[in-house]
């Protein structure tokens, strides 16, 4: 027995953590059959159906999804007479039980499938948090770190037409050496969070493909088609009929097919969010997506969208519905959170402190609203740790990969708040560089950290060394509520050491809707408002800013904020309260933006 054991073990472990097959993207546009909906579960704890009593990995775990055969057999455990769980969704609002659980839940999901001869099928997840193994009939797929990005395996050789049971363990507990790392300022939501898909496919498939704007012009549209396969010399063809684009071009020994095609679109902007229908003929297959073309880049202290400066009238939010508690997901969902920030009359989102979900960016494109796109690697990770590295560069690597041909996203950010250490640096330096040689058509950031000038106290710097390899320089600053009373704005200099576009990517205050008090009342809307319009004439002194992102959309779910009645495990620096109710606050950046919209930089 114990042998046979070993051999499986063996086998399983031979797949290392974090083993998936490499993204497959443009999911809304592809051949899915959806396995969102009710799935079983099982709350483990204490991780029974995955190690045995020595705490060693069992062959027997529930990834088996074992039925008793006959009256005599003990199994201790049975999916289909448990719980279940909406999938997608966080089991922290569906369960009260569930609202701080942090640990193991085993999903079931069955399944039948009927799989066209010749075709290939994956199975696609949007995202799961945290650590997740993966089962298919007993057989383990794979496994992956990190709550925000989508992964996907191929499952041709282990489906069968009927009676399939994918088993899903998925952990949300929060680890030292994760990304995120322990404390956040956002709640632990845990699941299979986002949609989960099957994906039908012809032998040889598209995988992959990058259609953009060369940079600088307006009239080369450039990119690259990837087959799954290292296939040399097939053709492939794209059309925009828009453009009376027609060209086929050949896949090099890596099975790629890069492109340059002459073209004049109509640019992309938030005034005219302008997309276009591109279509990917191989074979006989034609997979679409609706584009946009623009260009992004800096030049000194401006970004230039489409040449011309644009100043970032921007906000940042959450994945988050309020309101239901939970996290969000779905088009209308989007379209709840990006309604919002167009009332405020943004141009420009940034997502934070993760990759939100793929309807958010592809509702910016249609919306027309412009993309701070970010990965947790949030306040004091292990800069030291290599699996910590590879986790961050993995999921860097996943949020591009599916997000490269939104025309809304701008900006790449690697992360939030790190402290300014030698391992720290280096650590960010090459996610910087890995997020260049990804995709070199868009804009690095970090949201950083404002550094006193010790002779001037009033002088407040941003000089952070990583702002060197960064293309737009990010600061948050909370002048007039962490730091001082609103007036304190009055006397602020701000001072960068860079000749680079400069935007501060959070200011707020805290105020419960309807709570209400003077000016100075901490925790008032009239605090918040206070503090808004304080801030607003600070920024308006400020010669070479870009744009601002104040914290936040709405009110979020936080275990950091504990004081009773005032926040009782929200951060309330909302302009939209929990209810969905709209701050004083919220008028105060409403009517700035609306003086400013128009007025390029
Ligand atoms: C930080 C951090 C946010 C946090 C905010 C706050 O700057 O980036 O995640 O929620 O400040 O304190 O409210």
């Amino acid at each position: 027995m114990k042998s046979t054991f070993i051999v499986l073990l063996l086998c399983q472990i031979s797949i290392a953590f974090g083993q998936t097959d490499p993204l497959i993207t443009d999911i809304p546009n592809r051949h899915t059959t959806s396995l969102n909906g009710k799935w079983k579960i099982i709350i483990d704890p204490y991780e029974i159906g995955f190690f045995d009593y020595r705490y060693e990995e069992s062959p027997w775990g529930f990834f088996q999804n074992q039925k008793p055969v006959d009256k005599t057999d003990r199994v201790e455990y049975d999916f289909d007479t448990s719980d279940s769980l909406n999938v997608p969704g966080d089991w922290n609002s569906q369960r009260p039980e569930l609202l701080y659980y942090e640990g193991t839940v085993w999903y079931k999901k069955s399944f039948n499938c009927k799989l066209k001869p010749g075709h290939r099928l994956f199975l696609w997840l949007g995202a799961v948090n945290y650590k997740t193994y993966l089962y298919l009939n007993g057989k383990r797929l794979g496994s992956h770190e990190g709550g925000f990005t989508p992964f996907n395996f191929e499952i041709t050789n282990l489906v069968k037409e009927k009676d399939n049971f994918l088993v899903v363990k998925v952990d949300n507990k929060r680890i030292r050496e994760g990304v995120p790392t322990l404390n956040t300022d956002w709640w632990n939501y845990g699941g299979i969070t986002r949609d989960v898909e099957l994906i039908d496919v012809s032998a040889d498939f598209i995988s992959d493909f990058f259609v953009h704007l060369r940079n600088g012009t307006s009239n080369i549209i450039e990119g690259w088609i990837k087959l799954d396969k290292k296939l040399l010399g097939r053709r492939i063809s794209i059309t925009i009929p828009e453009l009376t684009i027609s060209s086929s071009f050949s896949t090099d020994t890596s099975g790629v097919a890069s492109f340059s095609l002459k073209g004049s679109p109509v640019l992309w902007s938030p005034e005219n969010p302008k997309l276009y229908s591109v279509f990917l003929i191989y074979n006989k297959d034609t997979l679409k997506d609706k584009i946009g073309f623009r260009s992004i880049e800096t030049k000194g202290g401006e970004i230039l969208l489409n040449g011309k400066p644009v100043y970032l009238r921007g906000i940042c939010m959450h994945e988050e519905i309020p309101m239901r508690r939970s996290r969000a997901n779905g088009p209308e969902d989007a379209k709840l959170l990006l309604g919002w920030a167009k009332e405020l009359n943004c141009n420009f989102v940034r997502l934070a402190h993760y990759p939100h979900n793929e309807y958010v960016t592809r509702m910016a494109d249609s919306l027309g609203l412009l993309v701070w796109s970010e990965i947790p690697v949030y306040w004091t990770i292990q800069w030291e740790n290599q699996g910590t590295y590879n986790n961050a560069e993995q999921q860097l690597t996943e949020n591009i990969t599916r997000d490269k041909n939104r025309a809304s996203v701008i900006i790449w950010s690697i992360g939030n708040e790190t402290p300014v250490t030698e391992s720290r640096l280096e650590f960010m330096r090459n996610l910087a560089l890995k997020a260049r040689q990804l995709d070199n058509s868009r804009l690095i950031s970090a949201a950083l950290e404002v550094h006193h000038d010790q002779k001037n106290e009033n002088e407040y710097w941003v000089n952070d060394p990583l702002g060197e390899y960064l293309d737009v320089i990010a600061c948050n600053e909370y002048v007039g509520w962490y730091d001082g009373l609103p007036m304190k704005c009055d006397n602020i200099t701000w001072k960068t050491s860079y000749n680079k576009p400069f935007i501060f990517s959070e200011l707020g205050a805290e105020a419960p809707y309807g709570n209400h008090g003077d000016n100075l009342t901490r925790w008032s809307e009239e605090y918040q408002e206070y503090f808004y319009k304080q801030q607003i004439k600070m920024l308006k002194k400020i010669p070479f800013l870009s744009g601002t992102t104040p914290w936040i959309l709405a009110d979020f779910r936080s275990p950091r904020r504990l004081l009773p009645v005032i926040q009782d495990g929200w951060n309330k620096k909302g302009l939209v309260s929990e209810k969905g109710q709209k701050k004083k606050a919220f008028f105060v950046l409403r009517d700035w933006y609306k003086e400013i919209e128009g007025k390029g930089k």
